[in-house]
């Protein structure tokens, strides 16, 4: 049996910050309403340059920098996204090239706010069957990109962001112990974000319209309805995914849920009967960056000092689906696990550099093989129609 281990993390937060106070200039609302009903103070917005694949990118390698592991020994990238540049090439094909992770498969996953997590167990089972042996999984999104910053309901919540985890193989118990993942897709309408090719949306039906009738290509979302499932799922979820890894609640340490609202989450604490205070919340200057929100909150746990050795974690994400899952992690601190050495990241820098060189290369050089070869020349038999049956 293979354990799954988290040997690195990373995140990244894009500089540009926007509060509470600079969006209720622009719409009908105000810092006090924002912050009461949600526990949002600010978010970080994405410059025109930045993408989900290059916040990816940068979370990714400080976390490959944690591991103290070089990209040619990852076997598998993962990106859960919900904003990605392109629907292909995927996000995560973007992020194996920055790196020049030359030997591994790579893929993007959608469950939304639920994704990371999704992402984890995906894997976790890999990892445990053999079939890999380090994985980088990784949420990151540009939710900005996805707003109407004229529909107050929404574009209070969201930000942009990435985080990543090193996960790696080990027959030592402990890491990722047990998983959940859930899925209603009856409640699809709830939280929704069509794809740009889908304007309009005939084959999903009326339900998918926004709530003013009309189509677009924003998230929209009845608020009101994502509370109650949320404060509905993410107990269920958090008992469901202990009593797998043969946990007692009071053995939980840490729990770092989707930070979508800090009313969900008190909403959670009381129903479930852990204290707020072994939840961690970081929305307040983060806001809510979906499928990236988990793992940066486990950066900043980790950074504040708030996961020991041999601690119980658990994630737990819910969302756009609908979809929720969560993860029981014993926060195991590999023996084998080496320090990052003095200018360590800044070496490691230089050979992302390299990397995207190489990349450029290998596309000037694909042009100039295309033009030698010239245009494929249909087979003349073919042409002559000699092979038609
Ligand atoms: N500022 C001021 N007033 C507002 C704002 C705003 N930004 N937004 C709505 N209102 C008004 C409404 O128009 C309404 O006014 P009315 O009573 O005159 O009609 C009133 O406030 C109440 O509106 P509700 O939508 O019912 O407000 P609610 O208390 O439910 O709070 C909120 C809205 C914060 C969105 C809440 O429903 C919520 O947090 N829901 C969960 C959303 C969530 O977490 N989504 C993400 C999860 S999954 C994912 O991350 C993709």
């Amino acid at each position: 049996m293979k354990y799954a281990h988290i040997i690195g993390w990373g995140h990244y937060l894009p500089k540009q910050i926007l509060t509470n106070d600079e969006i209720a200039s622009e719409v009908d609302t105000n810092h006090e309403w924002i912050f009461t009903r949600t526990g949002i103070s600010s978010r970080r917005i994405a410059d025109k340059s930045e993408t989900a694949a290059t916040l990816a990118f940068e979370a990714a390698a400080r976390a490959l920098t944690r591991a103290n592991i070089h990209p040619s020994e990852v076997d598998l990238i993962i990106v859960a996204t919900s904003t990605p540049e392109y629907i292909f090439p995927s996000t995560a094909s973007q992020v194996q090239s920055y790196l020049g992770a030359e030997n591994a498969g790579a893929f993007d996953l959608s469950a939304a706010c639920s994704g990371f997590v999704y992402a984890l167990d995906m894997a976790t089972q890999a990892i445990g069957t053999g079939s890999v042996r380090n994985a980088i999984v990784i949420g990151a999104e540009v939710m900005s990109r996805v707003l109407d910053w004229k529909d107050r309901g929404t574009c209070i919540l969201f930000g942009d962001g990435a985080g990543a985890v090193v996960l790696q193989g080990s027959s030592i118990p402990g890491g990722v112990l047990a998983s959940t993942m859930h899925a209603d897709g009856s409640g699809g309408n709830l939280l929704s974000l069509p794809a740009v090719y889908h304007n309009p949306i005939p084959a999903l039906g009326e339900e998918f319209l926004s709530q003013n009738g009309t189509t677009k290509n924003t998230i929209d979302m009845q608020g009101r309805q994502v509370f109650r499932f949320a404060s509905r799922v993410v107990p269920e979820s958090i008992m469901e995914v202990a009593e797998k890894a043969n946990w007692n609640l009071d053995e939980i340490d840490l729990v770092v849920p989707h930070q979508a609202n800090v009313r969900i989450i008190e909403s959670v604490s009381k129903k479930i009967g852990i204290p707020m205070s072994k939840f961690f919340m970081n929305v307040n200057h983060a806001g809510n960056t979906s499928a990236a929100s988990i793992p940066i909150a486990l950066c900043e746990a980790v950074d504040a000092g708030r996961l020991r050795p041999n601690d119980n974690v658990v994630f737990v994400g819910f969302g756009g689906g609908l979809t929720w899952s969560a993860a029981a992690v014993n926060w195991l601190v590999l023996p084998s696990e080496k320090q990052p050495r003095f200018l360590d990241h800044e070496w490691r820098r230089m050979r992302y550099v390299f990397a995207r060189q190489r990349a450029k290369l290998r596309q000037w050089s694909r042009q100039i093989g295309a033009r030698l070869a010239g245009s494929p020349t249909p087979d003349a038999s073919l042409k002559d129609g000699k092979n038609k049956k």
